[in-house]
């Protein structure tokens, strides 16, 4: 596989070839990522309870999410290394900058982080000093305890008006990338059309530009047994991991994955 860089999104974008995303968090997995073809590999806080056993994402630091992301390098053959801030890395500008320096000296391409209008200033920082920023909302699981559960966000119109704004007004911050979690499939379809950098969808219909599952879930290792609706087990039918990554690949490439029943209505 070529290096996968942002101007590789940008292209898949303009020619409407779907992105494939996953969350990976160490070198063997990587490397069999790569070999399946994901484009981005995402070490996701959901490392706190994927790897962790916690039942949340706000546990982990950005000691941690270094870590994962060193070792994710390691194994990687090309692939764009995307790594999340963890809650409370990015709650002031000196902690956004020297977090986000930790995890893109470690190996990351481009940090994560999740919010809406109020990230502006954080994404206008770092895309100013060299990082690419990749910002994630809707349900954003570091917000679990303000939303109360882990819900569909966006089904009132006043949430999704204001969804809508808040993605054009952090491309104009300097996001590089938009990742929508559980938002109905026809509010990611206006966001997607909305801006001009690549959105990557998770339980937010297939319109999306391209596609991120959680790799354990995916492969069927759903820790509590309880598969979330917008999650496939590509596992199921296939002789080896390799092949099921492989798999999930071609779905999202050929857009038969996400299908309706994996996303949600307003
Ligand atoms: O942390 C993570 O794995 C994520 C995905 C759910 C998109 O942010």
């Amino acid at each position: 596989m070529p290096d996968i860089t942002l101007t590789t999104l940008q292209k898949l974008k303009q020619n409407g070839e779907k992105i494939t995303m996953l969350t990976c968090y160490d070198a063997t997995f990587a490397h069999a990522c790569c070999e399946a073809g994901v484009e981005v590999l995402l070490i996701g806080d959901s490392l706190g309870m994927v790897l962790q056993g916690h039942d949340s994402t706000l546990p982990v630091t950005n000691a941690e999410m270094a870590y994962h992301t060193a070792s994710v390098k390691r194994g990687n053959q090309g692939a764009l290394i995307l790594a999340d801030l963890p809650f409370m890395a990015y709650s002031t500008p000196e902690q956004t900058m020297a977090n986000a320096g930790q995890l893109m000296q470690a190996g990351a391409h481009m940090v994560k982080l999740e919010g809406a209008a109020w990230v502006a200033e954080s994404i206008r920082l770092l895309s100013e000093r060299g990082v690419p920023v990749c910002v994630h909302m809707g349900l954003t699981p570091q917000s679990v305890n303000v939303f109360g559960g882990y819900k569909v966000q966006g089904r009132q119109e006043g949430q999704a008006r204001q969804m809508r704004a808040d993605a054009v007004a952090l491309e104009q911050a300097g996001a590089a990338m938009l990742l929508l979690e559980c938002v109905p499939s026809e509010l990611a379809a206006e966001i997607t059309q909305a801006v001009s950098i690549p959105v990557i969808g998770i339980g937010a219909g297939s319109a999306t530009d391209g596609q991120v599952l959680v790799l354990h879930d995916m492969l069927g290792l759903a820790l509590s047994g309880r598969t979330p609706k917008f999650v496939k087990n590509f596992m199921a039918g296939q002789p080896d991991i390799v092949s099921a990554l492989r798999a999930y690949v071609k779905a999202v490439k050929e857009a038969s994955f996400p299908g309706i029943e994996h996303g949600f209505s307003a």
